[in-house]
Order: structure tokens, then sequence, then C-alpha cells
């Protein structure tokens, strides 16, 4: 469900014309659903109505201020994974104790800030990190909740770039090394153990994943409270798919029932942690055609927007609809959309029905909320593009589009090279 719609066979979104928007602030351009994106957080949240939790939205899949600024609004958290998301979110007014702190490689600089932030958890990824929180923890005599995000070992049959919870992965700690790194912080003054984490995966399509991973998180509770540790969160990640074509994911009502289920009564808080399933649909990726050429065996729509702006189709093959700004019925035309990127690599689409479509034409690349301007960068020395949000009938830029200036504003010229 989503208010991104033709009226009178033009794009819309919500109340406003695709075309206005880019009339004002021109192409490429991220447009954004303030309708739809508040819709998929209060459908999600209150699908967990049941029991006590906390839906602490994935930064990282949009980390635009407005987006988290409506998150908060709606009393939602944030996952964070870096100081920057730990920096945005807090800047967008999400109270420190709805903030969940996930990754890997968090450097001491950003645990320190998350101590002193007093964020409600920091999930602990190795023996390496605990080592380091237990000095930081007592050279800053501060009480740090904590919980170990454990690597349950469960397939959640997605693309294997995006799968978390498998033992080759990076993530997580092996069951049997997390409850030893437990019992080390059981014995710290200066370390709660308040819950337990996982995430295994994202554009997860099926239940049994969530489940088998909320199950197994189950006995590992039960395991360390035998053992006097009484723990009161957990947090089971996001990785809820979406339909970026004709998948047909469970809904959040499917999901929070089979969940609510596992764990009502168990007198714990659930953490969630989705990003995709909120943002992914709420947001479009609106390009021009540049040039159509045409070679032997292939159709080219050479369009404004590259991997630079929307990297998953090049780097997973991720399938994104498109479809003219203008409706058009006809899908008659293969081509390979592509941007002006000099790398073959550089696509929107392949062999994709379209409509024909001439110079100037506007194109509307859905699903591009989640893991596009997140993703983006300055490769081929392009801008970075304008994000758009809208509201009703009113449209609001919330980043405007990169300048010349800012594509060298961190640079310096070493005075050798000063002329
Ligand atoms: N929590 C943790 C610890 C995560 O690593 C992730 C995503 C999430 C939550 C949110 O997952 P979601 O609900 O969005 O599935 N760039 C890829 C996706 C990478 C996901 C990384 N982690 C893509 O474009 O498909």
């Amino acid at each position: 469900m989503n208010y991104f719609e033709y009226q009178k066979s033009e794009l819309y979104c919500e109340d406003v014309p695709i075309k206005e928007i880019v009339k004002a602030v021109g192409t490429p351009l991220y447009i954004y659903s303030h309708r739809t994106f508040t819709r998929h957080f209060q459908v999600f949240d209150n699908a967990f109505r049941e029991i006590p939790h906390v839906a602490c939205y994935s930064c990282k899949a949009n980390a635009n201020g407005a987006l988290l600024r409506i998150i908060n609004k709606l009393g939602g958290g944030a996952d964070i994974v870096s100081g920057g998301e730990l920096y945005k979110a807090l800047r967008a007014g999400i109270p420190s104790n709805k903030i969940v702190f996930s990754g890997v490689g968090k450097s001491e600089e950003e645990l320190r800030a998350a101590i002193k932030a007093d964020i409600l958890m920091i999930n602990i990824e190795s023996g390496g990190e605990l080592a380091l929180l237990k000095k930081l923890s007592k050279s800053m005599k501060k009480k740090v909740p904590v919980s170990i995000r454990v690597n349950p070992e469960i397939d959640p049959k997605t693309h294997p770039y995006i799968t978390t919870g498998l033992k080759k992965n990076k993530f997580g700690v092996l069951w049997a090394d997390a409850q030893r790194l437990y019992r080390e912080i059981a014995k710290e003054k200066y370390l709660l153990p308040v819950g337990i984490s996982s995430h295994i995966g994202s554009q997860i399509l099926e239940l049994a994943p969530f489940i088998e991973t909320v199950r197994s998180l189950k006995s590992m509770v039960r395991q360390l409270e035998g053992e006097g540790m009484t723990l009161s969160m957990i947090d089971i990640g996001g990785g809820l798919g979406i339909t970026y074509k004709d998948e047909l994911p469970p809904n959040p009502e499917e999901y929070a029932k089979v969940i609510t289920e596992e764990l009502k009564g168990m007198g714990l808080t659930l953490i969630l942690e989705p990003g995709r399933v909120l943002v992914g649909n709420s947001g479009i990726f609106v390009a021009k055609v540049l040039y159509v050429k045409k070679v032997p065996e292939k159709t080219f729509y050479i369009v404004d927007g590259a991997m630079n702006d929307l990297v998953r189709p090049s780097l997973y093959n991720a399938y994104h609809d498109i479809k003219p700004v203008d409706e058009s019925l006809g899908t008659g035309t293969k081509v390979d959309i592509v941007g002006p990127i000099c790398e073959s690599g550089d696509f929107l689409a392949k062999d994709r029905g379209m409509p024909e479509l001439n110079q100037g034409d506007l194109i509307a690349i859905f699903g591009a909320g989640a893991y596009g301007y997140s993703m983006s960068s300055n490769y081929n020395a392009r801008r970075r593009a304008p994000e758009v949000l809208v509201k009703d009938k009113e449209f609001f830029i919330v980043r405007k589009r990169e300048t010349f200036g800012d594509l060298v504003k961190g640079e310096s010229t070493p005075s050798f090279l000063e002329v």
C-alpha cells in the first residue's frame, strides 16, 4: 500500500503531481510520501500492540532527518550502526532510551558517544568489543546496558549479500561464545546484561526463519535465567521483506502474530529494528530520459539517474519497478535503462519491457525509499540527488541537490601545488 498513484494518466505522490516537483527541483531526485511512511510505521507498530515493544527504525535504510523526525513523532526509536547515525537520531529528537546500537566494528569513539548519550542498549558483537566496553564503562563510571548479538545460525533464504545469521557471516556471536560473554558481563559492576539480540538478514519473505530465531533466542534467555541472569529485552532485528516485483512477503500483522504468540507472557520487552518494510515503498527515484540509443541488439534508455544514486540494481541485481511519469500502457519495447556513469554495471534495469519513451520523458523507479539515498555516492563527481517529502498537497525539499562546491568542500591543496 502506497500513495504513488496515477491520476488522469499522470503520476502523483499523494496530492502532488510528480511533474510539479520536477519543475521546481529538477532531476534526478528522490521523493518520499509522508502518508505512506506514517501508515507503514503505524501498521507495523500497532501489529505488536499485545506485547510491550519498541519499534526502533533502522536508520541505515534512510536516515534523512525529516524521516527520523516522523518516526520520533510517531513514538518510534532508532536502530543505529555508527556514531553518525547516533548523531542524526539524537538531532532528530529521538529519545536516547529508544536507541539501540548494533554493528560489528564500533570504534572506541562511537562507544564512548553511545555511553555518554545513555542509549537503551549496546548490542555487543565480539569478545574484543566487550573488553573495550568493560574498560570504557569503568573509566567513565557509567552503568552500560548491553546485550549480546547472537548469531542463531539460521538461513533466511535471501540474497547472499544481505544474509547475516549464518555461521560463516561476520555478524554476531555463536551461542557457546555468547554464553561465556554473558558470564563475564554478569561479573562487571558497570555492565548490565539487559537483553539478547539478533538480526538474521534482510528482505526476508517467509515467517519460518523469524519464528526459528525467536524460539532460539527464547531458549537462550531461559538458559541464562538458569544461571541467575534476568534479561528484560529481546531484540529480533529487522529484515521483513517487501514487494519489489511479485514477491508476497508476510504482512506486518502476520509477522507480529507469530512473534507475539512466541513471546506473550514472558515479561520481555520486544525490540524491533525494521528498515525496508517502513521506508522501501515510501519512496521513488525519478530520472529523465537523456537519450534513446539503439544498437542492433538493443535499445538503451539513457537516463540522468545512475548507480551512484541508486546502486541496488548494480550491486545486487535488484529489481525495481519502473514506470513512466506520464502513464502509458505499452510495455512492448525491451530496453536497458542505464545511467551516464562510465561502467557497464551502471544500470537501473535490464531487458525490461517498457513503453516507447522519448528524450525528456520522466521515469519513476519504485521501491527506492530504502537503501537508495543512504547508499548513494559521488562517483564520477556526480552531485548527490535532492530529497523531497510530500505531505498531502505540499512538498518540502528535505535535502538540497549538492553543489559543485560540496564536491570539493573537504579537500585542501598542499602548499607545493598552490599557484
Ligand atoms: N538491524 C540490523 C542489525 C541490520 O543489519 C539491518 C540491515 C536492519 C536491522 C534492517 O533490516 P531491514 O529491516 O531493512 O531488512 N543494502 C541492502 C540491505 C542491507 C541490510 C543491512 N542490515 C539492500 O539494499 O537490500
